[in-house]
């Protein structure tokens, strides 16, 4: 038995195949095409290691797809590739919808083919699961109740809108075909292999640097903080005992606005790592013009999560984000090579040609 993973080299991805393997002696397939976004260094630790295998591919490529699952017939498929960047999003939207939307369908299609003539008793134990954001249920204001599953629709950028777009196709692709999916939305991951394009990591990485500090707008944008190891075991929960066809809430009840989150890194690394001229990195925080049609607030009720299938997270916002300003002041060179570029460099510099 063996899992395929899509978008295993990117920042969830990576986690989750990392902790699969650390758990688990069933091997993985990593589908990933290596986009800006993608990795290989973060799973540099399964090198050599024959549970793992890597392929560089496109979930848009039927003909890769189909070859794939005919060699290696996973029991399941995680989907994790998508492009995920809401200001990209902004000044991009094509490859959103060429990745989050046509990519989605194209390997449900795939996925589909490949289960609908397998034996029954694998077919029934087959899962597709597909990894999704709290960000399809739109804004929230101040007094709203956290996002529950049955929340409208409601996205408002492009990112957003491309991961519903592939929501409701799963969520079809199971009524119209019976296809076994289960998806999860989860709240603002954070946590080691973190692109530093998002919040967190490039406020530890502009700190260090000694460059400003961007927030956006007043800063009192309020995010839902889960640490990215939660985030996977909760996917494998999901995988575990979801029941077909549902939707589970995935979050750790860390409603914070940004400025805060930004403080908080500025606290520990005066702790960690103290400017050398004494002063607080706080001096660095600089307020930027605000992101377009930028969300108000997310907060994610996860208690059907918890009640079904009893999740719930390991860390706190406090014991998470000390390990993580920790792990990036520990591995300044995957920063570094990050930083420059060099890690585009890392497939052809281990593996000679494609892998
Ligand atoms: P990421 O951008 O770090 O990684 C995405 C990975 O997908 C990269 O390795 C990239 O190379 C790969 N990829 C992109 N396009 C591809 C394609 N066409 N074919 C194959 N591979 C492709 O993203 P992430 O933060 O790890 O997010 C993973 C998933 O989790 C996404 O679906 C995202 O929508 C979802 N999610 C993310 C968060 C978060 O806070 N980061 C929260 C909830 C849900
Ligand atoms: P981000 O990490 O891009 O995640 P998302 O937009 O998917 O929630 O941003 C998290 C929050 O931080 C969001 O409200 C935008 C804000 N933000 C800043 O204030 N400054 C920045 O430089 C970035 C990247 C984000």
């Amino acid at each position: 038995m063996s899992i395929l993973v899509t978008g295993g080299a990117g920042f969830i991805g990576a986690n989750f195949v990392l902790d699969w393997l650390a758990q688990s002696d069933e091997p993985v397939v990593t589908l990933d095409k290596l986009t800006y976004a993608g990795n290989l260094e973060n799973l540099a630790s399964l090198q050599g290691d024959a549970r793992h295998s890597f392929v560089q591919g496109d979930i848009g490529d039927r003909a890769l797809l189909d070859r794939l699952l005919a060699e290696h017939r996973p029991r399941a498929v995680l989907h994790f590739a998508a492009e995920s960047h809401v200001d990209r999003s902004i000044h991009g939207p094509e490859d959103f919808i060429q990745t989050n939307v046509l990519g989605s369908f194209r390997l449900l299609e795939a996925v589909r083919a490949f289960w609908s003539v397998l034996p029954e008793a694998e077919k029934t134990a087959f899962r597709f699961l597909h990894v999704s954001t709290d960000e399809v249920y739109g804004s929230l204001s101040p007094s709203d109740p956290a996002f529950a599953e049955t929340n409208r629709y409601e996205p408002n950028s492009p990112y957003s809108a491309s991961k519903a777009a592939s929501d409701h196709l799963v969520r079809a692709w199971h009524h119209t075909y019976g296809l076994p999916v289960l998806t999860t939305n989860c709240s603002n991951n954070y946590g080691p292999y973190h692109f530093p394009e998002k919040l967190i990591p490039l406020m530890i990485v502009n700190a260090l640097a000694g460059k400003p500090l961007p927030v956006y707008g007043d800063g009192m944008q309020i995010r839902d903080w889960l640490y990215v190891r939660d985030h996977c075991s909760a996917i494998r929960r999901v995988l575990q005992a979801g029941r077909l066809g549902e939707t589970y809430n995935v979050g750790g009840w860390n409603e914070k606005p940004n400025i805060d989150i930004v403080n908080t890194v500025c606290a520990l690394l005066d702790e960690l790592r103290p400017r050398a001229d004494g002063q607080s990195y706080r001096t660095q925080i600089t307020y930027v013009k605000d992101r377009p049609g930028h969300d108000r607030r997310y907060a994610i009720d996860a208690r059907k999560l918890e009640a079904e299938l009893g999740w719930k997270p390991a860390e706190t916002f406090e014991t998470g984000i000390r390990k993580t300003v920790a792990w990036y002041l520990d591995n300044a060179a995957w920063v570094a090579r990050v930083q420059s570029g060099a890690y585009r460099d890392w497939v052809a510099t281990q593996y000679g040609a494609t892998p």
